[in-house]
């Protein structure tokens, strides 16, 4: 072989190789290497830059303080997503603090790219495992992106939702999320959601075994989206209360709130899912035209009604509103209900449910990141309606 040709064959080596072999990148926040694990990266935003499809961003334990927030903008692929995780389940915590817009003044704007700890646009096939981001300008916000996986966050504390997909989005799956306290000073509660997909359409977006509580507006918000979110085993309570003393109080208090009028039609679903004890309504349609589904909910003690869907002609399986303050349904005339809690008879109170201690649903997780399974809000009867924590349904 020729030496020339050697440099070629070798060459065409170490680009095979470095396509192949993903690399593992190393952040600490005591580093100040070159992304190693025995030198580690200080921030967050050079382990993005250096990553390349198929990489790996490793997190290591401790709480992260950027004072500009972390830009994604660059994509993977289907076959090599780059993926951002705590380290073998280390305890990482991103803390938005320091960043712009923590808070901005009462009716001050929020510039799009300050939102978000994890601001996420225009980009697919990130992979997002076991972090908790807490006193952001947003928790992780995504516009425009798709193909994204969001697993085990946790984001509270932040101001403004804890975690919101926005714009053209298709295919994200966000699992185990747990959304709380978050809240919205520079609007007065008007906007601060635990989960929202807001002002965009795609199709395949889903949350599951997910839960949204004591956020200052609604558990989760469908604002203007146009294209069906699917939501399976949700749990959304005590969201829409002045928990910090806001003047001229925004709040809405839903736990689930499905749309808006004038909305395009958005036919989302909505599976095995609680709201409880929000200061509002449990499911509202909010004006949403489109034909919802509702399969096996629980809307129980909230502080207006369990399900009121006004303008949806949805369809309502086998799902439970009790102990709600004001009437327990309304529904626009052309929905389709059927073995609901109010299609028959019988009348619900507490003593109709095996328990309304939520204290291990709201506990920690099991060790297979799904909510601990109780007898929260099972019918005493053993009727096989509403939802459960007991089993996939
Ligand atoms: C990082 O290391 C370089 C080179 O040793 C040093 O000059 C710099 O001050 C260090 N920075 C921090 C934040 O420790
Ligand atoms: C979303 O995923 C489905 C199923 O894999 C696929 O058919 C569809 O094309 C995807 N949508 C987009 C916009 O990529
Ligand atoms: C039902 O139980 C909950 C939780 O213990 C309690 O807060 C609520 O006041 C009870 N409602 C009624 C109508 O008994």
């Amino acid at each position: 072989m020729s030496s020339r040709t050697s440099v070629v064959v070798t060459a065409a080596l170490a680009a095979l190789v470095q396509q192949s072999y993903a690399a593992s990148i190393y952040v600490s926040p005591t580093g100040n290497g070159s992304g190693t694990i025995n030198a580690p990266y200080g921030s967050i935003q050079a382990a993005v830059d250096a990553a390349k499809a198929g990489d790996v961003i490793y997190l290591r334990a401790g709480t992260y303080l950027p004072t500009t927030n972390v830009q994604i903008k660059k994509s993977g692929t289907a076959t090599s997503p780059i993926t951002l995780r705590s380290y073998n389940d280390e305890k990482v915590i991103l803390d938005g603090e320091k960043l712009p817009g923590t808070p901005y003044g009462v009716g001050e704007s929020l510039p799009n790219k300050e939102r978000g700890i994890l601001h996420i646009e225009g980009v697919s096939y990130w992979y997002f495992y076991n972090l908790e981001l807490i006193n952001g300008p947003y928790g992780v916000y995504s516009r425009d992106s798709s193909h994204n996986y969001y697993e085990r966050l946790s984001t509270h504390d932040n101001y403004e939702s804890g975690f919101q997909l926005e714009g053209s989005a298709s295919n994200n799956t966000v699992i185990y999320l747990d959304s709380y306290l978050n809240r919205d000073p520079r609007k007065n509660g008007e906007s601060a959601d635990g989960f929202a997909c807001k002002e965009g359409s795609g199709e395949g977006n889903v949350l599951r075994n997910s839960r949204l509580w004591n956020n200052v507006d609604d558990g989760l918000d469908l604002y203007k989206f146009g294209s069906p979110v699917t939501i399976e085993e949700v749990y959304a309570w005590g969201n829409g209360f002045n928990r910090w003393g806001f003047s001229d109080f925004n709040g809405d208090g839903n736990g689930f709130k499905l749309g808006i009028t004038g909305n395009p039609p958005a036919n989302h679903i909505i599976r095995n899912s609680m709201a409880f004890s929000n200061a509002a309504k449990g499911f509202i349609d909010n004006g949403n035209p489109g034909s919802l589904t509702f399969e096996r909910n629980t809307a129980w003690n909230n502080g207006d009604n369990g399900f009121n869907m006004r303008s949806s002609k949805s369809t309502l399986k086998n799902n439970i509103a009790a102990v709600n303050k004001n009437a327990q349904v309304s529904l626009v005339s052309g929905t389709k209900a059927s073995g609901n809690s109010w299609d028959s008879s019988t009348s619900w109170s507490n003593s109709s449910f095996l328990s309304v201690d939520s204290s291990t649903l709201a506990g920690p997780r099991g060790s297979d990141f799904r909510v601990r399974a109780s007898n929260f809000l099972l019918p005493a009867s053993g009727a096989a309606i509403g939802a459960t924590t007991q089993a996939k349904v």
